[in-house]
């Protein structure tokens, strides 16, 4: 059975309101679709969590600056539909909005701007259709990804935010894979005491190691190929660790030239505590190895956690 689609967020507050009214537990799984194994799991364990769960599929214009891939992310909802249904269409409600940044102030603002269709394009135009509040988690969003993505986990958190106020999940369950967004959330859901148990969940891989992305259609065979480079370092990495190799600068140099060797252009590599997201010079338990690379056009990332006593 196909899951039902709510698109408002009034209707999909109601929708909230009345599964509450009836003692029953609600699991988020928030994604930007082309839905793929990893997000399955997702579900998956959301619907061992919650009596019900609900997809959002929204492709977020407040995480992406203007250079980025906002126009060309992959979309495929019907195709999304029927992977949901496969698991248990049922318990599952699909939320997918039209704009979530539209404030109804499009009228007023196209006098305003003498007329003109003014749309939300991404995070950082000046004033998108009347929103100008966004969260930021200080510290943890200026690392890693932070640094070549300064307003990205602005976004995210806004809009995962918006997400929970629209919602009122009692769970929401992220991927690893994203992993600062993930540790973003929790912190955020702590410090400002959002009654939602944050689930992190293991990356989901292709059979060859890849880490599964809905970014992965658009690499080339031959891109494909070389990206492989990016989990056999990580693996490699983790290996070398178990063998007592414990110097963080000389285990990202083996991960770059592994990368680099394949022809990746290297974003960061960085080995750093799992909570704090801080460098750490000497690897122990406890730590995550991340890696973010481009092959061709496409941005990917990737990690690996390391949980062994040295
Ligand atoms: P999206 O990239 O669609 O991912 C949705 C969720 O799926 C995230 O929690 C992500 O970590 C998880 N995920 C993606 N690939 C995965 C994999 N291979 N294994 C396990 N989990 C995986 O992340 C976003 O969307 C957006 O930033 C969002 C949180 C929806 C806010 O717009």
């Amino acid at each position: 059975m196909e899951p039902e689609v709510i698109r408002d967020k009034e209707a999909m507050r109601k929708w909230s309101r009345t599964i509450r009214s009836q003692n029953k537990t609600i699991g988020l799984v928030p994604t930007m679709g082309y839905l793929h194994e990893g997000h399955l799991s997702l579900v998956r364990q959301s619907l061992t969590l919650a009596d019900v769960t609900v997809v959002s599929i929204y492709v977020n214009p407040g995480q992406f600056s203007p250079t980025e891939d906002l126009s060309t992310y992959p979309s495929d909802f019907s195709g999304d539909l029927s992977k949901l249904a496969a698991l248990s269409g049922a318990k599952v409600v699909v939320f997918n909005p039209k704009n979530l940044y539209d404030y109804n102030e499009g009228e007023r603002k196209k006098k305003i701007n003498g007329g003109g269709e003014k749309k939300v394009v991404s995070c950082v135009e000046e004033g998108g259709l009347g929103h100008e509040t966004w969260i930021r988690v200080e510290r943890l969003e200026k690392g890693l990804c932070g640094k070549s993505r300064p307003a990205f986990f602005r976004g995210v958190a806004t809009i995962v935010t918006k997400l929970f106020n629209i919602v009122e999940p009692d769970f929401a369950v992220f991927g690893k894979k994203d992993y600062q967004q993930w540790r973003i959330i929790q912190r955020m859901v702590r410090d400002l005491d959002f009654g939602i148990e944050i689930v992190g969940l293991d990356i989901a891989r292709e059979k060859d190691g890849l880490a599964m992305s809905s970014r992965n259609v658009r690499l080339s065979d031959e891109e494909r190929q070389r990206a492989l480079s990016i989990s056999k370092s990580l693996a490699m990495a983790k290996a070398s660790v178990t063998e007592g190799k414990t110097n963080s600068a000389e285990l990202r140099d083996m991960i770059i030239q592994e990368v680099v060797g394949a022809a990746g252009r290297i974003d960061y590599v960085e080995i750093v505590d799992q909570e704090s997201l801080e460098g750490v010079e000497e690897i122990k338990s406890g730590v995550v190895i991340c890696v973010a690379a481009w092959f061709g056009t496409v941005r990917l990332i990737d990690n690996i956690e390391i949980n062994v006593s040295l």
